[in-house]
């Protein structure tokens, strides 16, 4: 049977060229105004040329107090989407790959220093700002959030729709909803983290109402054609947590409005929690999501053997898989798995005499045949 991972994958009038996804990360290197530096010219770019059928840009705040540290990407100002523009173009002219964004906020984790100075709290006093969640429940060795009021929820809410608009006018082909790793929307859904008495908090109902009173606004504001997915954490690894049976439950109310594909990643609430990381060790989670809830799973966390991730594909897990880590230790992962595989991935001309069986011979000769 022909590779499975090489196979298009089309939601809505979206064909991916293969089912390999470059997973969101943030690279701290956004200017202090959030804007995109050559530093993301040269990360998305190389990404977007290397044979990956998706690459989804990283987490990008929708407002200030959205972003994790003051380096992060944001999406509130014009100015903002002006200097994510290039990147844009450089991927839509070189590369092959559709191009997503994640659109996030980081609630009562942000406002701290990026992860090689130290992860330290970043007060308002040292550019920093006063972070805002579901209550005023704090992660431990961080701020007492500010609790949002509903009125400040309306305006967050539209703050994702207006970030929408402008990923859509700059082109991106996608979007993901984060509400995952203890960022804000994620707040609202755990009990660990939603202390609410009020319509956004107490059982789960009430904690999914306003993560899907947000992905209900992003949808209505993108266009149709073009998909959306939500990245969840589909465990809090802690006692009394969010749960899988939650997350199934979370899933089929996104999929009943829209959503294209739901992300199975975890963690990220609770400094009690306790993972067991081992290849492909959040599988079962896509694997429930999908097959109980309907809906199309992308599957990630250490799936960076070929065999592995054609295999989740094959057995009904996921449809999706999405490396983060092995990308950027490995850009041309696509093109090693292909070979692994038997399958082909796109890869630039001017690289095309890179290939092991092309580096003897005449190259004019070699490149016409690896175009075949
Ligand atoms: C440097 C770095 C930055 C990350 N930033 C994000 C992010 O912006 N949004 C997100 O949802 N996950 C983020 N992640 C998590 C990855 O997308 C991915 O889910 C995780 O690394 C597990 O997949 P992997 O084993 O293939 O790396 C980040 C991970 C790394 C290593």
């Amino acid at each position: 049977m022909p590779a499975l991972l090489f196979a298009p994958y089309t939601m809505r009038d979206l064909t991916l060229a293969n089912r390999i996804v470059v997973s969101p990360m943030a690279q701290y290197s956004a200017t202090p105004e959030g804007h995109a530096t050559p530093w993301h010219l040269m990360h998305v770019g190389n990404l977007a040329v290397c044979g990956a059928g998706l690459v989804i840009m990283e987490a990008t705040a929708v407002e200030p107090r959205g972003r994790v540290s003051s380096r992060c990407l944001g999406l509130w100002t014009d100015a903002q989407a002006e200097a994510l523009r290039p990147v844009v173009e450089f991927c839509r002219a070189q590369g092959e790959a559709a191009l997503g964004i994640q659109l996030a906020h980081a609630g009562r984790k942000g406002s701290v220093d990026r992860p090689w100075e130290g992860n330290g709290n970043l007060p308002p006093e040292a550019g920093g700002w006063q972070p805002v969640s579901s209550c005023d429940l704090a992660y431990p060795g961080r701020p007492v959030p500010q609790m949002l009021t509903t009125e400040e929820m309306a305006g967050i809410k539209a703050s994702f729709v207006a970030a929408a608009r402008r990923a859509d006018a700059l082109g991106f082909d996608l979007i993901e909803l984060h509400a995952a790793h203890g960022y804000l929307l994620n707040c609202f859904l755990s009990p660990l983290a939603n202390a609410r008495n009020d319509a956004y908090g107490g059982d789960l109902l009430g904690r999914m109402r306003w993560p899907l009173e947000v992905f209900a606004a992003l949808r209505a504001a993108w266009p149709a054609g073009k998909p959306i997915g939500v990245r969840i954490s589909a465990t809090d690894w802690a006692e009394g947590g969010w749960d899988l049976d939650d997350s199934v439950a979370f899933a089929r109310a996104l999929k009943a409005q829209g959503c294209d594909y739901v992300t199975a990643s975890s963690g990220g609430i609770s400094a009690a929690q306790a993972i067991r990381v081992e290849p492909g060790y959040q599988l079962p989670y896509a694997r429930r999501i999908q097959q109980e809830a309907g809906i199309a799973a992308m599957a990630v966390g250490l799936l960076h053997e070929p065999d592995l991730a054609e295999t989740a594909l094959q057995d009904g897990a996921a449809e999706l898989i999405a490396l983060g880590r092995g990308m950027m230790w490995e850009p041309r992962w696509p093109w090693h798995a292909a070979e692994a595989l038997g399958a082909t991935a796109s890869f630039p001309p001017q690289y095309a005499r890179s290939h092991p069986s092309m580096r003897f011979g005449d190259p004019g000769k070699a490149f016409a045949e690896r175009r075949r």
